[in-house]
């Protein structure tokens, strides 16, 4: 058990991501008494609030939250006299001294959450490496770390000049989401999926996270990095080596950690020689997309006509290990597609041999699905006979555990609660290492360099589709077909 921190700074307090998740999540946190008593709450920011003001828009960020239900007056004033806020120029030391005051009388370690544009870390770190880190400190960054493994190394060792890897908590938000710590329940808690876990028994992986939202203003942002960077570097890498790590020999950040960079580190290059049968970009056109008619990506505001930015990636991962050797893991994601659904998919292999052919019945292979979203969703797909028939005709039906259901009394926590209590417990199993970061770098960096050797450049979509043709012909090509 770590010392418990008696302070927290948020950079970037008044930023889009404080005031949708941070500040709701903090609040819920101290509503459920989940804070340590002594625990002040510092905002920093570069424009100046009066206090007044900056509690007006720490209340509004939580009445327009997934939280807004549990707004509670008393609990809200309780929580807001925890809170302070202070402008600064995080770019100079001089410029951080109303920081330093704010924290004078909070001795003790401190959470710095930096939700602050990533070329801020640096000056940050610098700064608060020259004032000298307190041993029970804590950072919590957000991707994106880097663009490559080069400028993810910059990021990391800026970082690592003011705190030991220990004390860095790099959060990908996918791995505070309950459906994604369940994976871990499922395969860890469970012995019966073990003996089947691996090239022996599953022919095929999918994972899928597809999105119907475009770009949400962030067009400046996303233009420079598209759906590989964006997603698959991180959310869908770090939900592959959930699905192919071997069971840690701990539930402890080593332990976990340890197994999900041998992952990465089996991962086999994709590169010049084969992104083109192992990869398919796409770029969304207008269409009609969560409910809506939206416009193409060369129209989104503040957009350049001419982008080759893909909003849409499928790939082919294998891994080259004992385990998974020979099995394919297809990746996609992609914005404006038909609907919101991120799930992963478990093909088993085919029966060995199908006794029923002589009668005319066909078997489909066995199938887990686990839905993480927006449904969290546990269905195995199993042959059956169908009823009320005096032949043995067969059909398929699903085993479905609903965790929505199931689980109907239980609020559910933003990802970000999740991740800030175990921040605050100083648990950093579920954060990325910095070597996981360099790992998964490495291996996106060569399918970036492959597009550019070989010119690839993504093929339109329809927004509302489910991304371009020759995505569906991606695993056709090795005899596979998307889960639909
Ligand atoms: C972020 C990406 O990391 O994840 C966004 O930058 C994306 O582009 C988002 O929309 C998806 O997160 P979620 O939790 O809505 O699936």
């Amino acid at each position: 058990q770590s010392t418990p921190c008696r302070s927290l700074v948020l950079f970037g307090a008044t930023g889009d991501l404080a005031r949708r998740m941070l500040w709701p999540s903090l609040y819920a946190l101290h509503a459920d008494g989940l804070l340590p008593e002594q625990f002040a709450l510092i905002g920093a920011a570069h424009s100046k609030y009066e206090p007044a003001k900056f509690a007006e828009l720490v209340r509004n960020s939580v009445l327009g939250s997934a939280n807004a239900a549990m707004f509670d007056e008393a609990k809200f004033a309780t929580f807001i006299a925890r809170v302070s806020y202070v402008s600064v120029d995080a770019s100079s030391e001089a410029g951080m001294q109303p920081l330093r005051d704010a924290l004078a009388p909070h001795e003790g370690g401190t959470i710095f959450y930096l939700s602050t544009s990533p070329h801020m870390f640096g000056p940050i770190c610098r700064t608060l490496g020259a004032w000298g880190v307190h041993p029970d400190s804590r950072v919590v960054v957000e991707k994106p770390i880097g663009t490559d493994e080069k400028s993810a190394n910059a990021v990391n060792d800026a970082i690592a000049s003011a705190f030991a890897e220990p004390q860095v908590f790099r959060i990908d938000h996918y791995l505070g989401k309950e459906a994604v710590q369940n994976l871990l329940a499922l395969r860890f808690a469970n012995a019966i999926f073990e003996p089947l876990w691996n090239a022996n028994a599953i022919e095929q992986v999918q994972i899928t996270v597809a999105e119907t939202v475009g770009v949400e203003g962030r067009w400046g942002y996303y233009d420079g990095v598209g759906a590989l960077r964006d997603m698959v570097q991180n959310h869908l890498l770090q939900l592959l080596c959930l699905v192919a790590m071997e069971p840690p020999a701990s539930f402890t950040p080593s332990a976990v950690r340890n197994e999900k960079v041998k992952v990465l580190w089996s991962l086999r290059p994709i590169n010049g020689t084969n992104v083109h049968t192992h990869t398919v970009t796409g770029q969304y056109t207008e269409g009609f997309a969560g409910g809506q008619s939206v416009p193409g990506y060369r129209d989104e505001a503040g957009a350049n006509k001419v982008s080759d930015t893909e909003t849409f990636v499928a790939l082919r991962a294998e891994i080259d290990n004992w385990r998974w050797a020979g099995v394919p893991f297809y990746l996609r994601t992609g914005k404006r597609m038909q609907r919101r659904s991120s799930e992963i998919a478990i093909h088993f292999k085919s029966a060995p041999y199908n006794i029923f052919s002589g009668i005319g019945a066909t078997l489909q292979p066995n199938v887990l699905l686990i839905k993480l979203q927006p449904e969290e969703m546990i269905t195995l797909s199993l042959m059956h006979k169908l009823p009320g028939r005096n032949d043995m005709q067969l059909g398929q039906v699903g085993l479905n555990l609903s965790l929505g259901d199931k689980f109907t009394q239980t609020r559910r926590r933003i990802a970000y609660e999740r991740m800030l209590i175990d921040v605050l417990a100083g648990n950093p199993s579920l954060f990325v290492r910095r070597d996981e970061v360099e790992a998964a770098w490495k291996w996106i960096d060569g399918i970036v360099e492959g597009w550019r050797q070989t010119a690839q450049k993504p093929k339109p979509y329809g927004s509302g589709s489910w991304g371009p043709s020759a995505a569906i012909g991606l695993p056709e090509r090795f005899g596979h077909s998307w889960n639909e």
